[in-house]
């Protein structure tokens, strides 16, 4: 049996990996987060025994001790908000000889992440940051397409999310840099745009249809550059099933861009509280779409979008996609490369989606 702990295991995308890795049969699964009142139900949910919660922190000083004394073997990391955050929580797996997998999404958090590379190593472990939508799907479904481009230009990419809003964290790293600056190249340079402006529709597929999108800031922005070096421009825009709702947001990062608020972090729980009573009345349908410009192999213009969409509020599961294939695949015996690196180059599109079988989510690729 190989022991899996996530952290933040009854969080929003935490309870849906665990509820997955509970039923695969070579995981033994601990759930793990700081709050007992939380955590006790969701192992009780889940079918769970008691002691497979664990009530622990994830600043706590004495964490590697407690992962070796646990035996676990895989630490899942969902303890966000990632933007800001030191990797106390990895270095604290590497020395107790567990792999980690983590669903950051802070920029710097995921593209930093190879300074750790030689120390995990050395204690012959696998440590993945990013392990989800992005950069592990976006990357995923590039590399599929990239043999079919002689000279890919241009990387364009962007979610629009189902009714039910996540969780805390991920609210809160959005609300972190709403109207604040971002670099993101553009044209073969750096250029500057702000979170969640640079406003633009998206067709989405049916049912989903045309989504409100702004620019968001992502490890993609950082990482892509570099690993899809003849692309001149790379993008990234994200966006609300709300219209509405996300023209709240577009104008609250309007306000801080001109210096009217200092920034819109208080608004992250009351808006969160408020999409989610009015949840029954905005669209259960998402989606995420990556669209490839570029020169193909008999030097003619080639252009490709690929989708993944969802119904019924299951574009939720999407983001749980990496970290469940990764953890199951070292479950399995099959090894990972050891060092430290960003999610990229680990799984196929196919292997990422495997776990969301059965869910109300297709692709339609080009
Ligand atoms: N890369 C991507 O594409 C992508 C996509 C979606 C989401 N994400 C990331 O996924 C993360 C999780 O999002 P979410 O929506 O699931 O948030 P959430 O519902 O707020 O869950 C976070 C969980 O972490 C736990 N936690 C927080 N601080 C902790 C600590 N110090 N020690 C132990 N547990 C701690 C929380 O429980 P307690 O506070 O009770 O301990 C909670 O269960 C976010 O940071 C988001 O950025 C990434």
């Amino acid at each position: 049996m190989h022991t899996v702990l996530v952290l933040g295991g009854y969080g929003f995308f935490g309870s849906r990996i665990c509820t997955t890795l509970a039923q695969s049969p070579s995981v033994r699964l601990l759930i793990g987060g700081r709050d007992r009142a939380r955590g006790s139900p969701a192992v009780q949910k889940m079918s769970l025994s008691p002691e497979q919660f664990v009530q622990v922190d994830a600043n706590d000083i004495d964490l590697a001790r407690r992962l070796a004394q646990m035996r676990v073997d895989t630490v899942i990391n969902t303890a966000g908000p990632f933007q800001g955050q030191s990797y106390t929580v990895a270095r604290a797996a590497i020395e107790a000889g567990c792999h980690y997998i983590d669903l950051a999404d802070g920029r710097q958090f995921v593209a930093g992440i190879d300074c750790l590379d030689a120390i995990a190593k050395e204690h012959g472990v696998t440590v993945v940051s990013g392990a989800s939508s992005v950069p592990g799907l976006s990357s995923a479904v590039v590399d599929r397409y990239l043999p079919q481009f002689q000279d890919l230009r241009s990387i364009h990419m962007g979610i629009s999310s189902g009714a039910r809003a996540p969780g805390l964290a991920t609210v809160r790293g959005i609300f972190g840099y709403l109207g604040k600056p971002l670099q993101r190249f553009e044209g073969n340079a750096w250029a500057t745009t702000y979170g969640w402006l640079d406003l633009r529709q998206h067709r989405f597929p049916p049912p989903v249809g045309s989504r409100w999108l702004g620019s968001c800031d992502i490890p993609d922005l950082e990482l892509f550059p570099r690993r899809y070096p003849t692309a001149r421009t790379v993008t990234f825009h994200a966006g609300f099933a709300s219209d509405l709702g996300h023209l709240v947001v577009w104008s609250l990062a309007g306000c801080v861009k001109a210096g009217l608020l200092p920034g819109a972090l208080p608004f992250a729980a009351p808006l969160k509280r408020l999409s989610h009573w009015i949840e029954p009345l905005v669209s259960d349908e998402g989606g995420m779409f990556v669209k490839l410009d570029g020169v193909g192999h008999a030097g003619e213009q080639k252009s490709l979008t690929w989708h993944v969409v969802a119904t019924s509020n299951h574009g939720a599961h999407i983001p749980c996609g990496a970290s469940i294939a990764l953890s199951q695949k070292l479950a399995s015996g099959r090894s990972l490369p050891h060092g430290a690196m960003p999610c990229m180059g680990l799984l196929t599109v196919d292997e990422y989606l495997a776990p969301l079988k059965g869910l109300d989510i297709w692709e339609v690729a080009p």
